[in-house]
């Protein structure tokens, strides 16, 4: 199955070709994912479904009977391309009239039946909470019909599907603990195409991390728009589900997660800056293989763009945030996601931005121009006003800012000793790997024996921007 991860569009992984052994089975899957980790952990859910359906999988879309593209409508940007490529899949089945086309995740929820309809592009059209029902579309478009199933759920949560395994590595793998999101910022469409947000059963969380040990990952990378509002046992009105069973928040799931073997690494993402609390910090400084690391969305550094974001959070709430982030984790790594050009925002606003970024000197950020989209607060409430070029301009400033931020943090690891978790060989040369320091930092460095899932002691010896260089010192 070719999983392809579009570099642009994810702010948390690289883009890539994903592999997965061939498994038997009469008709075969071609599935692309697009954009963010939730979306590549959701299509190993499908994954796992079809094949259970009987699907084998293949690398190759020309020997498909069964093209999915799971996709995302973050950014305008992210939508077109999809389309482009849903256009090419069109074509070739002009030559493959048995070809069938489906299109999963947030673009089918937010085009519903329109993809159908007005722009003629697949035969199936499946929003991110009907992916059980994916064998019946499937029956419905061999039967000669049309399949639509955009329902969004108040308590799916896939949690009893196993997801077969995309990895390359098979050393890190994503595990989803959220769906959803309730927070409303006025620029995001996610609320709007994953809809309300709901929590998975803890138990089934740690067991899928053991099951995953087990095979020899790791490192867990637990998965939410914003896990900081995991909460099991309360409906998003705050009721309780089962009386019998006590509410588990983030800060208690993370202990359970990493009480399942010292030698597994935890990470998760995303936080939020209104809801992360100090039991979590707390819980990153107790446990040794939960990673110092923390994804932490700032969006701007003014008060005033972050209240028209509705946010949630002032500029000095969330340096207080950060402040806490280092008092009780020495060494940890922050990093950041940053829109420019927001509605209304002024050159102020926007020195606002460089501003924080300077005092807080984020590891990495992954940074965007501002993207109406549609249904939102901000698409309804306020004017897109600011000219491309001017947000381009600001962007590029930013961007320029945080590769001198970046290449100075990497510049400060030089002569330290690091664990470092081995994940592939490079991508230069098999006769180097490639790993992560606990901090979240790339390192590249001779093999010397090493392969994938070994913990090694790197010492780091050079540096560029986006990675560091050194050598195995004690194996
Ligand atoms: N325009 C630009 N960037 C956006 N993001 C979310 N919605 C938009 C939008 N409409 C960014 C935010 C978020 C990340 C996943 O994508 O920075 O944290
Ligand atoms: Fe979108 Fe905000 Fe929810 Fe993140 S927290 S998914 S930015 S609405």
């Amino acid at each position: 199955m070719g999983i392809v991860l579009d570099k642009d569009m994810d702010e948390t992984r690289q883009g890539e070709a994903i592999s997965m052994n061939k498994t038997e089975g009469s008709r075969k899957l071609y599935l692309e994912s697009y954009g963010c980790a939730m979306n590549f952990s959701d299509s190993e859910v499908v994954a796992s479904i079809l094949v259970n359906d009987g699907f084998s999988t293949t690398q190759d879309s020309e020997e498909a009977d069964l093209i999915l593209i799971n996709t995302c409508s973050i950014r305008e940007n992210a939508e077109q391309r999809i389309r482009n490529r849903l256009r090419q899949f069109n074509r070739a089945k002009k030559q493959r009239p048995g070809l069938i086309i489906g299109i999963l995740g947030c673009m089918a929820e937010r085009l519903k039946t329109n993809l159908l309809e007005e722009e003629k592009l697949v035969d199936i059209v499946a929003g991110p909470d009907s992916y059980r029902d994916l064998p019946g579309l499937i029956e419905e478009v061999e039967g000669g019909q049309k399949a639509v199933n955009v329902l969004l759920s108040r308590d799916e949560t896939y949690a009893d599907i196993s997801p077969v395994r995309l990895d390359k590595n098979g050393v890190t793998g994503f595990v989803s603990i959220t769906r959803g999101c309730d927070n409303m910022c006025s620029f995001c469409v996610v609320p709007f195409t994953r809809g309300r947000e709901r929590s998975r059963d803890p138990h089934t969380i740690v067991q899928e991390c053991a099951a995953l040990f087990n095979a020899g990952y790791r490192e867990v990378t637990l998965l939410g728009q914003n896990v900081d509002s995991y909460r099991w046992n309360m409906t998003s009105k705050g009721e309780i589900k089962d009386e019998n069973s006590p509410t588990t928040n983030f800060a208690q799931l993370l202990e359970m997660v990493a009480e399942v073997h010292p030698d597994l690494r935890v990470r998760f993402s995303t936080s939020h800056p209104k809801d992360m609390t100090i039991d979590v910090l707390h819980a990153i400084a107790k446990y040794e293989n939960i990673c110092n690391y923390i994804h932490l969305p700032v969006q701007s550094g003014n008060s005033d763009v972050l209240k028209r974001m509705n946010r949630g959070y002032t500029r000095e709430w969330y340096l207080n945030r950060i402040a806490a982030i280092n008092r009780i984790i020495p060494d940890c790594g922050i990093t950041t996601d940053i829109i420019t050009g927001f509605c209304d925002e002024t050159l102020a606003q926007h020195e606002d931005t460089l501003s924080i970024m300077r005092e807080v000197k984020y590891d990495t950020a992954y940074m965007y121009k501002y993207s109406v989209r549609p249904k939102t607060l901000a698409e309804r409430k306020f004017e897109d006003n600011i000219p491309e070029e001017e947000k381009q301009r600001r962007l590029e400033e930013i961007i320029t800012l945080q590769h001198e931020h970046s290449l100075a943090m990497n510049k400060a690891q030089i002569g330290k000793v690091e664990k470092v978790l081995v994940e592939t060989p490079s991508k230069r040369s098999e006769e180097q790997m490639m790993g992560r320091t606990d901090r979240n930092l790339k390192v590249i460095f001779d093999r010397k024996g090493s392969k994938p899932g070994d913990y090694v002691m790197v010492k780091i010896t050079d540096c560029n921007k986006a990675s560091l260089k050194g050598e195995i010192v004690e194996a």
